[in-house]
């Protein structure tokens, strides 16, 4: 999911903190993480506190762009909240259950106190956000200093109030209410109740996906310390009194229930220290008294320093299994680096425990926002930097094909979301697969889930599997008028399903053979050439009404086999950018151009590059796709194409493409993301492409491309190897940017392409630069393999079987 920008502001900022830690001496990739970054113009990254792939998720919420919940854009703070998706392109998501202190109400009268969203809205203290992982802080209009750190499943807040009250004619006696709500403004019923004497607040609520269907229903428990309780109420409407409990539904007569205020309050004596007060609030979407036996458990004395402090450990360590020798790369590039690293260990989240749909001794991750996006460079990231994460979130998908019937290709808060195009889970599967990410996982069940994606049509292929599977079998693309009795979705984007259809093919292809299965095998690949079947090898371009030169695009096809035609250009940033989404008005292709989908055929780029007259016709035409504004960069289908080069003999082309995009496009400001970070996608590829190891994913290849450091390093956490690549002739401004030559351990090494063993086993890459093109890795046999030249699965024997 995507939304566009408009408008581009430039900040700038050297964090405090990075200046003192070089000053002692002492800097780690944890002390470059910057979580600001893509917090304005689009990016929706959520900059709270959390820990790796964490459910608590805590950060100020704004009534500005807060699909992340917070945003650097000035916009007022209208609660904190606990729960949240990251970079998100359409509405906000989660935000349940948002609390929000008050320092006294005016005139020391309850209902003076502001209760209702749109009243209780404060400005921020320019200057007061600090942030750095498993942290988040800022000081409110009211100058009430919010903190916040997380365990699991809890947040915990510390806030510091005034001496004196800003309120008018009020006296220092905290209010932190606890509000029903949820930041799209979803709620369908809820619940809540107030203790009197301990002051604690619970409830839940029945809220809304927010790109998806169904509902889910969440839980919370709310205490505090720090002061003694002077009295507790509920409000309801925008008045405030007593009571323990109230509940809210759809009334069948106000068409939106859910945005009528209501919520519990619970109000304190002066507190006993340095004016603070905790609050800890456990989450679970099981019930209440799992949120609160949660945060008696992870948090059981409101040590917010150790709570934090632990938060920052285990970070640092999730971290360390990368090491970077800059050579005097600068300071803005290793920030971007590692927060790129940083934001694609948020999410999946990890929800195992708390999954209520299923009865299940398997992992539960939720939050895969969406697939279509992280099939390309998160998991990739993940699989290299923490290995048993990604064999758990397998582990969860195929749990959810057990129970759900289907993969995921989106889901989130527990239900089903929208599918994109693909049916993208199966090269997730396949990535895994090959990459030896075995602890635990049943890959003969893994199997079946991606053959029921190829095999069998569900009813509603909107939110899962794919559609028009009769015609994919029988006619090999997906018709644009598609006669499809089987089952029901948005009746667009037939150019792309199709060619990310044939690619998820290629992947089941992959599985199989290393299954032993030849017949699924040759089938497989036989469907996964069906890409062809769209490419129009007379289809002509024109952009303004001059001829781009270029000839043969994919073009939609009918039922009875004639083509249809949709301009080249359309969906691209050319023409009619931001209209090609699910919606029905007539476009064949999703977030993209055919200009931009021509270019996906990642399993057989050879016969791809042949079909587009050759290499050197390749090479012009995908310059073309860089250079005259018809690439995004800031939508994920946009990274592979800076690697494509590499196919076509010419891996200084990709390196040059590297930098031409960072840090031009991916960089340390708050607006430093091009795009919806999706759930971290953006950050993956900023970090992958610096470490010169971009991955085409669903295989077992990583193009070689100069890492943007000196020197970088994995330790890989299955087999505690640690493989470095390291350069010689390094230049920190890039104009070395071309690879003379090669060693591998000391052995030359000429593939332009690397693979998976070489982090499992480690090693050392020396690559050789300098400031021309040179003939390393251009021969036909240093290239990455292709289906067609006979190479498809290489690597899968080496590990299987
Ligand atoms: C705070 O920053 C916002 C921009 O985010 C600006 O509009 C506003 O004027 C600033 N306020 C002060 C008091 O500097
Ligand atoms: C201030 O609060 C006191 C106590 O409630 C009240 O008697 C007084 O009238 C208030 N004064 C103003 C100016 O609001
Ligand atoms: C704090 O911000 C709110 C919302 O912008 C505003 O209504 C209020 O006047 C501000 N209060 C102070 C003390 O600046
Ligand atoms: C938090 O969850 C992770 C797994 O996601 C687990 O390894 C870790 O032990 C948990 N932390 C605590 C304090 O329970
Ligand atoms: C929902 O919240 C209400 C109010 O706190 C509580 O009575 C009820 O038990 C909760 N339901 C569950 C399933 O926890
Ligand atoms: C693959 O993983 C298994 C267990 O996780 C391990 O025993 C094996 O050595 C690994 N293979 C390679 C090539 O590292
Ligand atoms: C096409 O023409 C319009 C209007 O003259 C211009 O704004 C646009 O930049 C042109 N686009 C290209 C790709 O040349
Ligand atoms: C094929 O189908 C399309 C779309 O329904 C229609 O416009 C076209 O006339 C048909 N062509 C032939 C030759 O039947
Ligand atoms: C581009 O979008 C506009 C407005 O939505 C629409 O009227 C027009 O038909 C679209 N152009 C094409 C080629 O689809
Ligand atoms: C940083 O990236 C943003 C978003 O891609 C871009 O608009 C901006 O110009 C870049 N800034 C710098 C200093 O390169």
């Amino acid at each position: 999911m995507k939304l566009f920008r408009g408008l581009w502001l430039s900040v700038y900022s050297l964090p405090l903190f990075l200046l003192l830690s070089q000053i002692l001496g002492q800097t780690e990739g944890f002390d470059y993480v910057d979580p600001l970054i893509g917090t304005v113009n689009g990016g929706h990254v959520f900059p709270g506190a959390t820990l790796p792939f964490g459910m608590a998720k805590a950060v100020a919420d704004v009534n500005g762009e807060n699909q992340g919940g917070f945003a650097s854009d000035g916009s007022d703070i209208i609660g904190f909240s606990h729960m949240h998706d990251s970079g998100t392109g359409g509405s906000p998501s989660l935000g349940n259950f948002p609390i929000f202190p008050q320092s006294g109400c005016p005139g020391d009268i309850i209902d003076n106190c502001k209760f209702a969203q749109a009243d209780r809205a404060a400005g921020r203290i320019n200057g007061t956000v600090e942030a750095h992982p498993g942290y988040f802080a800022i000081t409110l209009n009211s100058t009430v200093r919010a903190e916040m750190t997380v365990s699991n499943h809890t947040a915990l807040y510390r806030f510091t109030f005034p001496e004196k009250p800003l309120e008018p004619n009020a006296t220092l006696s905290p209010l932190i209410l606890a509000d029903l709500a949820d930041l799209p403004n979803s709620r369908s019923s809820g619940r809540i109740s107030v203790d009197p004497i301990t002051g604690r607040i619970a409830g839940n609520g029945t809220f809304s996906p927010s790109f998806g269907v169904g509902v889910y229903e969440l839980h919370f428990c709310a205490d505090f310390s720090g002061a003694a309780i002077r009295d507790t109420g509920l409000f309801r409407n925008n008045r405030a009194g007593a009571g323990r409990s109230l509940v809210v539904q759809a009334d069948g007569v106000n068409n939106s229930p859910q945005i009528l205020p209501a919520g519990a309050w619970t109000r304190f004596h002066v507190p006993t220290s340095k004016g603070q007060i905790l609050a800890r609030v456990g989450l679970s979407l099981i019930s209440v008294a799992q949120a609160c036996t949660n945060a008696e458990r992870e948090i059981p004395d409101f040590d917010f320093t150790g709570v934090l402090e632990s938060a920052e450990d285990v970070w640092r360590d999730k971290l360390s299994v990368i090491e970077i020798e800059a050579g005097g790369a600068s300071n803005a590039l290793q920030t971007a680096f590692w927060s790129g690293v940083y934001r694609s260990m948020i999410s999946p989240q990890d929800y195992t425990g708390e999954n209520p749909l299923w009865d299940s001794t398997e992992p539960y991750y939720d939050s895969y926002y969406c697939i279509w996006d992280s099939f390309r460079s998160i998991h990739q990231l993940i699989t290299l930097l923490d290995p048993l994460s990604q064999s758990l979130m397998v582990r969860s998908l195929i749990d959810i094909y057990v129970h759900e019937g289907k993969l995921p290709d989106c889901r989130m808060s527990l239900c089903k979301g929208f599918t994109q195009g693909g049916s993208n889970a199966d090269i997730v599967l396949a990535d895994s697969y090959l990459k030896n990410i075995t602890a635990g996982i049943d890959w003969n069940k893994a199997y079946e889930a991606v053959v029921s994606d190829a095999e069998v049509e569900p009813l509603n292929w909107g939110i899962e599997g794919r559609g028009g599977l009769q015609s994919w079998k029988s006619l090999g693309y997906i018709p644009t008028d598609d006669y499809d009795p089987d089952g029901s979705g948005p009746m667009t984007r037939s150019v792309s399903r199709t060619v990310e259809y044939a690619y998820d093919d290629f992947c089941i292809a992959e599985m199989a053979k290393g299954l032993g299965n030849t017949a699924d095998y040759e089938k497989y690949t036989r469907r996964s050439g069906n890409w062809k079947n769209m490419f129009k090898a007379d289809q002509t371009s024109f952009i303004n009404g001059t001829d781009t030169g270029f000839v043969g695009f994919l073009q939609p096809k009918f039922l009875n086999q004639t083509w249809g035609y949709q301009d080249p250009i359309l969906c691209s940033p050319l023409l009619n950018f931001t209209s090609c989404y699910l919606n029905p008005d007539g476009h064949e292709t999703y977030e993209g151009s055919s200009w931009l989908y021509t270019f996906f055929v990642p399993g057989d780029m050879a016969a791809l590059i042949t079909t587009l007259g050759g290499p050197q016709s390749f090479v012009k035409r995908l310059d073309y796709l860089h250079d005259s504004g018809l690439l995004y960069i800031g939508d994920e289908q946009g990274f592979l194409n800076v690697f494509l080069y590499h196919y076509a003999g010419r891996p200084g082309l990709s390196a040059k493409r590297t930098r031409f995009y960072i840090p031009s496009q991916f960089n340390d400001t708050l607006v430093g993301i091009p795009g919806n970070d999706d759930s971290g996608a953006m950050g993956s590829f900023a970090a992958l492409t610096m470490l010169g190891i971009f991955p085409n994913p669903g295989q077992d290849v990583y193009f070689i491309t100069p890492p943007f450091f000196e020197s970088v390093s994995i330790t890989n956490q299955q087999t505690g190897n640690q493989a470095t690549i390291r350069s010689i002739n390094f230049d920190p401004e890039g104009k070395n940017l071309f690879i003379q030559s090669a060693e591998l351990d000391g052995v030359p090494y000429t593939r332009n392409w690397l693979q998976h063993k070489f982090f499992l086993e480690g090693g050392t890459l020396e690559l050789v630069l300098g400031p021309t093109e040179s003939a390393w890795g251009t021969r036909d046999e240093d290239l990455p393999p292709s289906l067609s030249t006979g190479q498809g699965t290489m690597g899968m024997d080496e590990f299987m079987m």
